[in-house]
């Protein structure tokens, strides 16, 4: 089975299998924002599931800008508790020789108003005044002036201010002992509002180009980089070219091209964003053969292949969608990417490699785990804001996170 090999990263860690639990956001966080006993027990639960590697929730680097109240946030000169809480949280998920890797992340214009150390009357930042599409209804449209209002362009001072954030995020990481970080630059937080040529409609050396829309990212990458040695891994997370992104695909493999010389580890694929969440979509139903599930299960698999296909040595891990072992088996025998990705799956059963995909005493047709989909109330047909779907999803498999976290067990959910 290709999912149980190991491979080894630029950064020389190695990753025991190739199945990865991706970023969650447990939505738990104390009031202080700093990971406290529930992280501990969350992730010592995914830490006995045999995973390749865990990936944090995002961490936020701002205190001013957060992606909902109970995130988890970067202080920018942490005090000795707060030092060990992280180190608690880094040894708890590593504590059976899985790697972790923490996701940091600002959510720039997607700040919710109330999540964020900053009054009500002060604005969201982003490279531009651009402000969210939730639809075309009135109710759509008030929604986003009221809970998201129209950002304020950045600064200078602002954009080194964020840089210098993500650095300090990183090395906190770095010095708590997980082995890398992921940078959020997907689903519409503010690194890939940078990437975006709508979002981001600056003429000065951030934006104005694919190459200038990617220099705070390339600057970030640098500056970890050098401030954490050639050992501490780097990542990043990327939408795949989509509807919503209106990059054209040559302009996206310009900026994946300078990503991967400024010298990631791997690049995880997703897509979407609140404005057009298909990266919570509900999978499709069972495959048939090999080739519907690639075409059937995985989400961003397509991306995947045109990315591999410029950039052969790249590492790159697919995350949406994956139900089944047949399915994952398929994507890495296509060589279209090295790492799996799984979410909300891993919400419901954190022992998901050990005891089911990973296991061998389990039969190809039973390694799978197929979700109920989501009943949504009768209400959300009048409500024609797609963010609400994916907001209901959140709230779901976010709360069996934050079951785990008290040593429930979560609601078994498979179909
Ligand atoms: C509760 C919940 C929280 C999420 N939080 C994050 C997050 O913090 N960062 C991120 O990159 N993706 C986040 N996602 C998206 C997942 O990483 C993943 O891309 C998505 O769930 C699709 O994968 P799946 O089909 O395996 O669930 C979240 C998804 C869920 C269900």
């Amino acid at each position: 089975m290709l999912a149980s090999k190991e491979i080894t990263l630029p950064s020389g860690l190695v990753l025991p299998n190739r199945l990865a639990k991706a970023a969650m956001a447990e939505a738990m966080a104390p009031a202080s924002h700093v990971p406290d006993e529930k992280f501990h027990i969350a992730y010592g639960e995914w830490a006995k599931g045999g995973w390749g590697m865990i990936l944090t929730g995002n961490v936020q680097v701002s205190e001013l800008y957060l992606g909902q109240p109970g995130d988890i946030q970067t202080p920018a000169s942490p005090s000795d508790t707060t030092k060990q809480m992280w180190k608690e949280w880094a040894d708890a998920t590593q504590q059976f020789g899985t790697p972790a890797l923490v996701q940091l992340c600002h959510p720039g214009r997607q700040s919710p108003s109330g999540a964020g150390n900053r009054t009500w009357f002060s604005k969201n930042i982003a490279p531009s005044a651009v402000q969210l599409n939730l639809g075309p209804s009135l109710l759509a449209k008030a929604a986003a002036a009221l809970k998201f209002g129209t950002p304020r362009e950045m600064t200078h001072e602002d954009i080194t201010l964020v840089i210098d954030q993500f650095v300090a995020g990183a090395k906190q990481t770095h010095e708590a002992g997980f082995k890398g970080v992921e940078l959020h630059a997907a689903h519409g937080y503010l690194l890939s509002q940078f990437l975006s040529p709508t979002m981001n409609l600056r003429t000065d050396e951030f934006g104005g180009s694919p190459a200038k829309r990617s220099e705070i990212v390339l600057r970030i990458i640098r500056r970890i980089r050098a401030e954490t040695g050639p050992s501490f891994t780097i990542g990043i997370k990327l939408n795949s070219v989509d509807a919503s992104a209106s990059s054209s695909l040559d302009e996206v493999i310009e900026q994946i091209s300078l990503i991967k010389d400024a010298g990631i580890d791997f690049m995880e694929i997703s897509g979407g964003s609140y404005e057009d969440p298909n990266m919570l979509k509900e999978p499709a139903q069972a495959p048939t053969s090999k080739k519907s599930t690639l075409q059937r299960e995985a989400f961003f698999l397509t991306f995947a292949q045109t990315v591999r296909s410029h950039f052969p040595t790249l590492i790159l891990m697919v995350t949406g969608g994956f139900r089944t072992r047949t399915g994952m088996e398929a994507a890495l025998q296509s060589g279209a990417c090295d790492i799996i990705g799984i979410g909300r799956p891993a919400a419901v059963l954190p022992l998901l490699p050990k005891e089911i995909i990973l296991n061998e005493e389990i039969q190809d047709e039973d390694a799978s785990v197929k979700l109920k989909p989501l009943v949504l109330p009768g209400w959300m047909k009048w409500v024609s804001i797609t963010a609400v779907g994916a907001g209901l999803q959140s709230d779901y498999y976010g709360g069996q996170i934050q079951r785990i976290a008290i040593g429930l067990t979560p609601v078994d959910s498979r179909a």
